[in-house]
């Protein structure tokens, strides 16, 4: 497919990605014809594109999107035909993991389609999933004799909790985009020709806050699933603080005042 975009990282084919002056980093997963599948070309690029957005103060907020009918189908598949436990654990997928899960920004998921497998678990990294209607997510690795590996059992249990978690993990079956709604999964349904723009429209109104406060508040959420009530109650109150030394504060409180838009500027 001709690329709409202007890269963003260059030398990517299995991403697309496009910064806009809005702040807005749109990612675009580009395997069509293997549905999205994610080989290890891909997630290379994925991370180094997340890596570079980290430390790049025009980027606020991220969208993820895939394609009309697919999402992502999961780990690619024909990558695993030889592999043996020792290739696994040497596999540098991991790392690229590791990057993405450390993607310190908002990151909007947007999916139409089939969210598999490793799909499903990439979309489970975004902050905030809106899904089309025609969504469907799963973590079919069961038919494969195999189990979800890129975290799948354990944020999908977080945020679904065990019984549908089960469910979906010991049966492979889907679940439609309602479901996924009402279960907690995605934060809103759509009919899919707007899912990637109600996702853009979100990624602006993030964009448009203070980046240092936006990016301290994602931290704190994550800590909720991850650490004790009163460590997660403490980093809660130490970023509260530290955000009392910046420039950002001073400007939302003083445009409160004055009655005023703030402008906002990442210090
Ligand atoms: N890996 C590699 N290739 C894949 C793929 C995958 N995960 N999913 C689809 N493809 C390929 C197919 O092999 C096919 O290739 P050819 O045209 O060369 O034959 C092409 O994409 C189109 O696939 P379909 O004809 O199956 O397309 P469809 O639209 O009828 O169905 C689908 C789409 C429901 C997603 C189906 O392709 C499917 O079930 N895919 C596999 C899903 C899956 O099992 N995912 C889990 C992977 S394991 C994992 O993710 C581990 C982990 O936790 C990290």
């Amino acid at each position: 497919m001709t690329n709409p975009y202007a890269p963003y990282l260059d030398g990517c084919t299995d991403i697309l990605s496009e910064l806009d002056n809005k702040y807005v980093l749109s990612i675009r997963l580009n395997r069509p014809k293997a549905r999205n599948a994610l080989r290890t070309k891909l997630l290379d690029e994925l991370a180094q594109t997340l890596g570079k957005a980290s430390r790049d103060e025009r980027v606020r907020c991220v969208v993820l999107s895939g394609g009309e009918n697919v999402f992502a189908a999961g780990a690619d598949i024909t990558e695993m035909i030889d592999k043996t436990p020792v290739d696994v654990l040497n596999d540098p997928r991991t790392n690229y993991w590791s990057t993405i899960g450390a993607f310190n920004k908002p990151m909007i998921g947007a999916v139409n389609g089939f969210c598999l497998g490793g799909g499903n678990e990439l979309a489970m990294h975004c902050d905030i999933l809106i899904a089309g209607k025609n969504a469907r997510f799963g973590q079919p690795e069961i038919n494969l004799g195999i189990i979800p590996g890129a975290g799948g059992t354990q944020r999908l249990t977080q945020m679904i909790g065990k019984p549908k978690a089960m469910r979906m993990i010991l049966s492979g079956q889907f679940m439609s985009a309602d479901e996924a709604e009402k279960a907690g999964l995605v934060a809103e349904v759509c009919e899919p020709e707007l899912t990637y723009d109600k996702a853009c429209a979100l990624a602006r109104v993030i964009a448009s806050k203070p980046p240092v406060a936006a990016r301290l508040a994602k931290e704190s959420v994550l800590k909720a699933s991850d650490v004790l009530l009163h460590e997660g109650l403490m980093f809660e109150r130490k970023a509260f603080g530290t955000l009392f030394a910046t420039d950002d504060k001073a400007e939302g409180v003083a445009a409160f005042m004055e009655k005023r838009k703030p402008v906002f500027k990442g210090r």
